[in-house]
């Protein structure tokens, strides 16, 4: 049975956030070199839109990271199927996710990052979803704040479903 879906943000709410957004990082990055790290599947969506606002030099490499089976509540367990494939000792890395929920996997990224001696590493998620925090992680730059609920669409999905949507929705199950 199809899922009913309630629209959360329009795609044009959507492109005026990621450009405050890449204006900020852009300004706060002036004169250094960005290497955005997009955490896979999910951020592709977002990163390809972020790096396209910034006017700052910038490099991209991804990371593969597996919380979710098909299920809408984390395991607990967090994989990394993809490492890091650019150099990054004494680079500014800017992480770049599609949705912050527990904390665990940004938790577990920024740790992960923080080993190969980067002279930075920041976290910007489009999403920040503060209902199920487990672990503390700052979060330097945030599109936008949803407390609860399942969205899928803009590089989110569910059980692979829904991740070509332009915009935003809750899903009602
Ligand atoms: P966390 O480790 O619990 O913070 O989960 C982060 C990951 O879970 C994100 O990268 C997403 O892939 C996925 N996720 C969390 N919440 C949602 C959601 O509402 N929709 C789709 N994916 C989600
Ligand atoms: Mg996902």
């Amino acid at each position: 049975m199809p899922e009913e879906m309630v629209p959360v943000l329009t795609r044009a709410e959507i492109a005026k956030k990621v450009k405050s957004l890449a204006q900020r990082i852009s300004e706060d990055y002036a004169g250094k070199e960005l290497i955005a790290v997009g955490v896979l599947k999910g951020a592709f969506v977002f990163l390809a839109d972020l790096i396209r606002e910034l006017t700052i030099p910038s490099r991209v490499d991804f990371v593969r990271l597996a919380s979710y089976d098909s299920d809408t509540i984390s395991s607990g367990t967090i994989r990394m199927t993809k490492d890091v494939e650019l150099d990054i000792r004494g680079r500014d890395v800017l992480i770049v996710e599609d949705i912050v929920d527990s904390g665990l996997t940004i938790a577990y990224l920024v740790k992960h990052l923080k080993s190969f001696s980067p002279k930075s590493v920041k976290v910007c998620a489009f999403i920040d979803k503060t209902e199920r925090r487990d672990v503390q992680v700052p979060i330097d730059y945030v599109g936008f704040v949803v407390k609860h609920g399942f969205l899928v669409g803009y590089g989110l999905d569910l059980d692979e479903k829904y991740r070509v949507l332009p915009a935003i929705y809750r899903i009602i199950s």
